[in-house]
């Protein structure tokens, strides 16, 4: 395991795409605080410092980036199994790449790619809140940690290594050809529900109606099945 910490970094995923080509493929990279830890969509990703697990993990083997859209659900997924294994209950993939547990967000998940020309990298960036209690900023939903959720306090160095071990064992998988769509369609949060999703660039109030082999959402829209591959997905509220 090639594995970096810091105790205080700017963001675990702008380290790595700045050290990517210097690093072996796999390396991990975790952080106690990052000062601008980064979140989806040009959001700020907020940690109080030695409360929860953020890594980043490096990937650079061309077989398993082929499978990008569906990297970011194993991913979403390996943190659900690793929730389950801790006992937390409920624990769902919000698609892309949120995991919730009892209706609350505990995990996002940043995915980035270094690009030149081709791609050279996708950096899998994870923020998992493990022990922090009180939450700051403007949220849709109030975000929730596994200490909120079960009354129980965790070490962070364990929970990386598990993490570490369990992403390791579903993106070998993965590449080789491993069928996940069973198990995500079974953690799927949002299917049957209205969301509102960007679809020809207008954003538009849809029912989710399943998971595409290929990972993308399957939804309707004014009586018509249509399929959405990246964008926001928000609830409809
Ligand atoms: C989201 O918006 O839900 C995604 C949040 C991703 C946060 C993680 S924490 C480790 C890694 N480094 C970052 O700067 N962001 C990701």
């Amino acid at each position: 395991m090639h594995s970096i910490h810091f105790e205080t970094i700017d963001s675990t995923n702008a380290w790595l795409k700045r050290h990517w080509n210097v690093q072996p493929d796999m390396t991990f990279v975790r952080a106690d605080y990052q000062r601008q830890g980064r979140g989806r969509g040009q959001r700020r990703w907020f940690s109080q410092p030695d409360e929860n697990l953020m890594f980043s993990l490096l990937i650079k083997d061309g077989q398993l980036m082929a499978k990008h859209q569906l990297i970011s659900l194993v991913s979403a997924f390996s943190i659900a199994q690793l929730l389950e294994e801790q006992g937390l209950k409920s624990v769902m993939i919000k698609w892309p790449n949120d995991v919730y547990a009892e209706d609350k967000k505990i995990c996002g998940i940043l995915l980035e790619g270094v690009s030149q020309n081709e791609l050279q990298c996708l950096i899998i960036g994870i923020g998992l809140n493990v022990n922090q209690l009180v939450f700051e900023g403007e949220y849709l939903r109030e975000p929730a940690s596994m200490y909120q959720l079960t009354g129980r306090k965790y070490d962070i160095s364990q929970l990386a290594f598990r993490a570490y071990a369990i992403l390791m064992k579903n993106l070998n998988g993965l590449k080789q050809g491993e069928d996940f769509l069973p198990r995500l369609r079974q953690l799927n949060y949002l299917q049957d529900r209205l969301v509102s999703a960007m679809i020809d660039g207008n954003r538009k109030t849809v029912v989710v109606r399943g998971l595409n082999d290929d990972g993308s959402l399957k939804v309707e829209v004014d009586g018509q099945e249509t399929d959405v591959t990246s964008g926001e997905i928000s609830f409809h509220v």
